[in-house]
């Protein structure tokens, strides 16, 4: 892989090196920022990133997942995000679709989460409204920090029983059946998460997007074309006035464009 910018001597001198990089490398290209001294949470501020895959004709998903539209650099990328992270968010559908699993600690990443004062793994914190959510599974049942299930304040008794039950930590951070998404990011800084990686899906991201959390966007433009009629990485209404963010740094591998952008 090789970096495109910013570009340093250094990045001149790698510039043919097709060598893979290592997964400290990785790490240290997408370190989150330092924290601000005096902040809260810790000397933290909460920092939101997403984490997306795009064909070049904006498909965010191929027969329903992002796998086929990846590689093996951008799961790479993926797995260290995750190691950066204090937790997880993700929307139930993404959840659902995905299969997902709990975040696995990795060998690889265990000193630098140590350093960076973070447990084995990052928690996973699923947003859901109708808490149809099948928490028989490992997700819930088993992970190695338990998982959040964010929701609103007018949700299923049940269920939020029902989740409970499993094992998961039921957050309530809206007040009718959906979650705020400032409140989300407030809620889980809270409780000590402050580097959070988003991991979708597109209903999820466009309301992050729209609430003016999203700081930072990891996007993997892969060199396919799909058409048809997937969703883009961000759904849900358009912004009055778009979005403008800033290139951090961009990687190529392969044809795939690994992006990092940051909000000014
Ligand atoms: N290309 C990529 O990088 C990428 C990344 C992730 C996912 N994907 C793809 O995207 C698809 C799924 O994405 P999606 O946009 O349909 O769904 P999603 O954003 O993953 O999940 C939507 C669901 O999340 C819950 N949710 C969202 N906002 C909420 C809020 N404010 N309050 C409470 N719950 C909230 C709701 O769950 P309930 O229905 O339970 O209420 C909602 O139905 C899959 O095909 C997946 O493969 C692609």
């Amino acid at each position: 892989m090789r970096r495109l910018f910013p570009v340093t001597d250094e990045t001149v001198a790698r510039t043919q090196e097709e060598v893979e990089w290592s997964l400290a490398e990785l790490a240290a290209a997408y370190a989150y920022p330092e924290p601000v001294p005096g902040a809260g949470s810790g000397g933290r501020e909460p920092w939101l990133r997403a984490n997306m895959v795009s064909t070049l004709d904006g498909a965010a998903q191929h027969d329903g997942r992002s796998q086929p539209i990846s590689t093996a650099t951008d799961m790479r990328i993926f797995g260290t995000l995750r190691a950066l992270a204090d937790v997880v968010v993700v929307g139930a559908e993404t959840v659902r679709q995905e299969g997902y699993r709990p975040a696995r600690a990795r060998a690889e990443f265990a000193e630098l989460r140590e350093a960076a004062g973070q447990g084995p793994a990052p928690a996973v914190a699923v947003l859901s409204a109708s808490l149809d959510l099948d928490f028989s599974l490992p997700l819930y049942t088993s992970p190695l920090v338990p998982t959040l299930v964010l929701t609103g304040a007018a949700a299923a008794p049940d269920r939020i029983a029902a989740a409970e039950k499993a094992g998961a930590r039921v957050v309530i951070a809206g007040d009718g059946v959906g979650v705020d998404p400032a409140r989300a990011v407030r809620a889980l800084a809270d409780l000590g998460h402050t580097r959070l990686l988003t991991e979708g899906g597109p209903r999820l991201l466009g309301q992050l997007v729209a609430a003016g959390v999203l700081d930072e966007l990891c996007l993997t433009l892969s060199p396919m074309l799909t058409a048809g009629d997937a969703q883009r990485i961000a759904g849900g209404p358009s912004v009055a006035v778009p979005r403008r963010f800033v290139l951090e740094s961009l990687l190529e591998e392969d044809g795939f464009l690994f992006s990092r952008y940051r909000r000014p």
